[in-house]
Parts: structure tokens; sequence; C-alpha cells
């Protein structure tokens, strides 16, 4: 059963929220049915990440996904969400080669997957593009730390601002990306002191994953939350559920009753009233008569 509705999270939502010191919820979802469930539980936002690609996708990162198909998945997901800010990532190489691809594309997930914003991977080097977004009257969330598009410059999957020189990058980056206009910023994997410093001195609001308990928000991606994304769990996730066993157990005993007969059942079944088929067995034993 859904929460009572209260009024439509935007930009200016997630901003009083962090002067009020209320803590900010965001989940991953990709398709209508976990966006629906995700909206009626009262989330503040929905990002349909571009953790498309490992998650729904079966690609081995998130590099392969394309525009076309996060478009797909943002409009599934727009259409459910009725009080969440809808957010699409921005995928790899829709952003970074040319201002005017980064502009185009983050109007392609307004206009055709009625996204309400925006997110992009990077510091200092995607100012000029999170500028250019923001004046085209397109919200941004930045993306710091631990970013997966930068996956083969970044080395691996790392905690990213452990030394003193790294997270000073961090810290400037911030203050980059605010002064650029984004509505708020993602922290992912960076050690939860630099985190909470760049939490407490930033105006707009965190949001943590993997990045400690002082974030102003905390993002998830579904998946990892539910226990369906296999048996490595990274340290900073929490499954709430481990739903991969229960799907499996399922669709074994379907196929178990099915082989065996066991489903679908009588009461599985619709029942033809019992005069329509003596009519019937009576036409087909006349035709039987006729054909001999
Ligand atoms: O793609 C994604 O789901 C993300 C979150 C992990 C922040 O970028």
């Amino acid at each position: 059963m859904g929460i009572i509705m209260e009024k439509k999270v935007t930009t200016a939502t997630l901003r009083e929220m962090k002067a009020r010191g209320e803590r900010i919820t965001v989940l991953s979802a990709y398709d209508y049915p976990t966006a629906r469930m995700i909206d009626d539980a009262g989330m503040d936002v929905i990002l349909v990440g571009d953790s498309l690609g490992n998650v729904i996708l079966g690609y081995k990162d998130t590099l392969a996904v394309t525009m076309d198909e996060m478009i797909h998945h943002t409009k599934a997901v727009a259409r459910a969400a009725k009080r969440a800010l809808v957010v699409g990532d921005m995928p790899f190489m829709s952003y970074q080669a040319s201002v005017a691809d980064a502009i185009r594309n983050a109007g392609r997930f307004l206009k055709e997957g009625h996204a309400e914003a925006v997110k992009i991977e990077g510091g200092r080097g995607m100012v000029e593009k999170v500028e250019a977004i923001v004046q085209s009257g397109i919200p941004v969330m930045g993306h710091l730390g631990l970013t997966p598009q930068w996956i083969h410059q970044l080395g691996g999957f790392k905690v990213s601002g452990k030394t003193e020189a790294a997270a000073r990058m961090v810290v400037e980056d911030v203050k980059k990306l605010e002064d650029a206009g984004v509505f708020s910023i993602v922290l992912e994997c960076v050690p939860w002191q630099l985190a909470k410093l760049i939490t407490e001195r930033s105006g707009v609001p965190t949001i943590g994953i993997g990045s400690g308990p002082h974030c102003d928000g905390q993002v998830l991606v579904l998946h990892d939350l539910l226990g369906l994304t296999g048996p490595h769990v990274p340290k900073f996730v929490k499954q709430y559920a481990q739903l991969e066993g229960t799907i499996s157990k399922a669709i074994a005993e379907f196929r178990q009753e099915v082989r065996t007969g066991k489903f679908p059942s009588l009461n599985h079944s619709y029942e033809m009233p019992s005069e329509e088929l003596k009519k019937l067995l009576r036409r087909f034993k006349a035709r039987k008569r006729s054909v001999r």
C-alpha cells in the first residue's frame, strides 16, 4: 500500500531539507514497477543510474551504456514517479566531447525521458558543460570521488581522497561544481571524514554512497539493497533483503511443477459452461459422422 502523497520533490525541496538537517533518501531504479514502489515508499529522489549497464543490461561496466538505453529506462521510471525527483544519469561520452553534446543529450533526458534533472560525473574538467546545461534550464547533480565512467583513468574501483593532496582536489572540485550551479553532489567512496568536512562546508546537499554517515543524503543501487547483484557485496552496501535466493527458488519450483503436471491445476484454469460444452461436443460428433 502506498503512503499518502506529499508535495512533489524539486531541487528546492532538497536545498530546504539540507537547511533543516533532514536527511535525503535516494535510490536507483530502471523500470516502472520498482520506481512505483520506491515512489510509494516516499523516497525523495529516483536516480536512473548508468549502473543500468551492469545491473540490468549485463555489461561488465557502465562505459557501454548508450543514450537510447538510458532514455528508454528513464521513460519507464518517470511514468511511475509521482512525488520523487527523477534524475537521469548521463552515460559515458554523452557529454564529454563538447558543450553542444552535453546540452543536447541533457535536453533529451527531459524532453524524451521526462526526467527533471541530470547527473554528470567529474569535477574541474566538467565545469564548462555543467554551466552550459544549467544555463539551458536543466538542473545538474554532480558526482565526485569514485566515478565509474573514469575507471580506466582511476585504475580500478578505489576509495578516492585518502591522502591530503587527493582530498584537497575533491574539496576544490566540490567548490567548482557549486560555482557552476549544481543543485546537489554525489560523493562516492570518499573517506567519511572528508565527506563530513565537505558536507559541513558545502552550500548544496551531498548524497553519499560509500562515504559514511555524515552526508546530507544517501543513495544505494536498488539491486544491491535487494540482494540481486550476485555474491560480491561491496563494503558500503547493506542488503535489506536477499531476493536472489527467493527468486531462484520460485523459478525452480515453477519448473518442477510444470514438469510434474502439478501446475496448472484446474484452480488456475477457466471453465466453459457445461451447456456450451455439450453443444460443441455434439457438433464434433456430427462432423465425424459426415466424414465417414
Ligand atoms: O549509476 C548509478 O547508479 C550511480 C549511483 C551509484 C550514484 O551513479
